[in-house]
């Protein structure tokens, strides 16, 4: 027995769908980067083909690559920069790539080898990463028109805080998106998509849909920030759930691992549960975590160590074999993974994102109905 992330698929297609409709007629590229937000990019994308989504975006070359290896018919647009050594076989691939500069469209040609370059230009509106500055914005328009095997195949752009509750500076942003879109189209630059929002702007700005949305965290199942409306109610696509590996009852007194910062009040149980920070599960959470054992909140019991972390069960009823469910939801109930977040002072995103190789995902069509004896169910189901 060990530790699991559940994905669930069925979970998956529900928020795809909520999402195709909210954005139409604007058609969807979702965003598989960094393993499908620690979802599993190839098993991920490949069931979100399989629904009909054909456009996924990936922040680095070699993830685009991972997927064509994997026989994933579809088209790949990568945000980040390409280097000159990767860009003959990305070109020869198909990979729609990001150009921010002039520099990038000079590679792009130098590596063509007489093949179309499918170039997606990221504009620079306040985001403040990489997209194209105003002033260098001239003389690579001209390039990009010029050079016979570029393709002006999308412009786009990224929100730096279409999650906040101020949505001005969004708004601002979308005006200079705009603006940008109309020059080039008044010059005959037109290229063949538009797109910029992200899963806070789908929700909430549905100016900034354009052609094209990138959601990202919403497919996963998550609000990107406690300040976006709910006007899709995504459910959560990773449940991460840890067996009880042993219960022991200990006397009042009693301490609990690295600097004892847990002693029992009372008398009670201790489940110990097999994952630590070694899988991803945040050593901040030590003594301020809770894990849901047969619907009860339990919560951690001193430190997280690597392997293990230990929770205590009070006078509620455990067994080894018990599931614990760390994030997400099954059917003993849910702990948000933005719950975890909070405590952390950090986003969702990186609770999933954060969780490690040594933990198997595994996929589920169809998310089963009862708790107690799934993990062992789906062990069972591994061999
Ligand atoms: C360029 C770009 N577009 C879209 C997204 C998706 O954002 P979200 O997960 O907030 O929907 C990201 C994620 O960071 C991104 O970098």
């Amino acid at each position: 027995m060990r530790a699991k992330a559940l994905i669930h698929l069925d979970r998956l297609a529900c928020n795809v769908n909520a999402i195709s409709q909210m954005a139409a007629p604007a058609r969807l590229i979702p965003v598989v980067k960094s393993n499908a937000y620690g979802h599993g990019a190839v098993p991920v994308t490949r069931h979100l083909a399989g629904l009909g989504q054909d456009f996924f975006a990936l922040a680095r070359i070699e993830e685009a690559f991972e997927l064509i290896e994997s026989n994933i018919k579809a088209n790949f647009l990568v945000f980040g920069r390409v280097f000159p050594d990767k860009l003959a076989e990305a070109i020869k691939a198909g990979i729609h790539l990001t150009a921010c500069c002039e520099q990038d469209l000079k590679w792009m040609e130098a590596a063509s080898g007489g093949r179309q370059v499918k170039v997606h230009v990221k504009a620079e509106t306040g985001m403040g990463r990489t997209g194209l500055l105003p002033d260098d914005a001239p003389a690579f328009f001209s390039r990009l028109m010029e050079t016979p095997c570029l393709f002006f195949a999308g412009l786009y752009s990224h929100f730096a805080t279409a999650d906040e509750a101020d949505k001005s500076f969004a708004k601002e942003q979308i005006v200079s998106f705009r603006a940008t879109a109309q020059s080039l189209s008044s010059a005959k630059k037109q290229p063949a998509m538009l797109h910029m929002a992200n899963s806070a702007a789908l929700l909430d700005l549905p100016e900034a849909r354009f052609d094209a949305a990138r959601p990202g965290v919403i497919l996963y199942g998550h609000y990107p920030s406690e300040f976006t409306s709910k006007a899709i109610i995504p459910k959560p696509v990773m449940s991460l759930v840890a067996p009880v590996v042993q219960v022991r009852k200990v006397p009042a007194g009693f301490t609990v691992s690295y600097g004892r910062r847990f002693s029992a009040s009372q008398e009670t149980t201790l489940a110990v549960l097999p994952i630590g920070y070694g899988d991803g599960l945040h050593r901040n959470l030590s003594c301020i975590g809770e894990v849901l054992i047969r619907g009860r909140r339990c919560p951690v019991a001193g430190v997280i160590t690597m392997d293990t972390t230990i929770v205590d069960v009070g006078n509620g009823p455990v067994e080894v074999g018990d599931e614990a469910l760390v994030f997400g939801q099954t059917a003993q109930g849910q702990i948000p993974a933005a719950e975890l977040a909070a405590k952390l002072g950090t986003i969702p995103y990186e609770i999933t994102c954060a969780i490690t190789q040594r933990i198997c995902r595994v996929y589920l069509e169809k998310s089963p109905k009862f708790a107690l004896p799934l993990l062992l169910a789906v062990d069972n189901s591994l061999k």
